[in-house]
């Protein structure tokens, strides 16, 4: 079982260039790129995709979204988030991490963490899936809604909490790299 959803920030023994370029500076070197302004955008939408969903969750479960409304908004922002999530991750585990492999062999334990990162959200999306159509069968009457909005929103943390650790770890992983090495390496 992973340890995503409790650990805290990766060790400098993996992120072993994280040291070396702070991420207050990321921006300003010299190398800095558009892979590096583009995954960071990336992960800024997902994140913000993540809390589109539990906004509207929370508006539901306030009483501040009535059902319909409920249900209009949130089964299209869910399948965004979901499927965006979806690509985003493929790409890493086909093109990217291959390639910051290569780098050094230091690269791997980290990378390595970050694949089995990517199994367990996969593992928490699915519940989350299963979650979201229960919630939406007890709005069609198979159920009582309330526990069924309490238990999605529970999967749900669960999710946005791997997810937040996640992107933040590849981020001190794969951005230093990109400084230290040059994106024309890993393109
Ligand atoms: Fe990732
Ligand atoms: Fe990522």
């Amino acid at each position: 079982m992973s340890d995503l959803a409790t650990r805290g920030a990766i060790g400098d023994d993996l992120a072993y260039l994280r040291a070396t370029y702070p991420q207050p500076d990321w921006r300003t070197h010299a190398n800095f790129g558009q892979l590096a302004d583009f995954w960071l955008h990336i992960h800024a939408s997902l994140r913000a995709e993540a809390a589109a969903v539990e906004n509207t969750l929370a508006a539901f479960r306030d009483g501040r979204l009535d059902a319909p409304a409920f249900q209009r908004r949130f089964v299209p922002d869910l399948n965004r988030f979901l499927q965006h999530l979806n690509a985003h991750h493929q790409i890493e585990d086909s093109a990217y991490f291959p390639k910051f492999r290569a780098l050094d062999p230091r690269m791997a334990r980290g990378f390595d963490l970050l694949d089995a990162d990517h199994h367990a959200i996969h593992d928490a999306l699915d519940r989350n899936v299963a979650g979201a159509r229960t919630l939406l069968a007890a709005l069609g009457g198979s159920g009582p809604v309330d526990r069924a909005a309490a238990d999605y929103a529970g999967r749900s943390r669960t999710l946005l909490t791997m997810l937040d650790r996640h992107l933040a770890d590849e981020e001190d992983l794969v951005i230093p790299a990109m400084l230290e090495h040059g994106e024309r390496r890993v393109t």
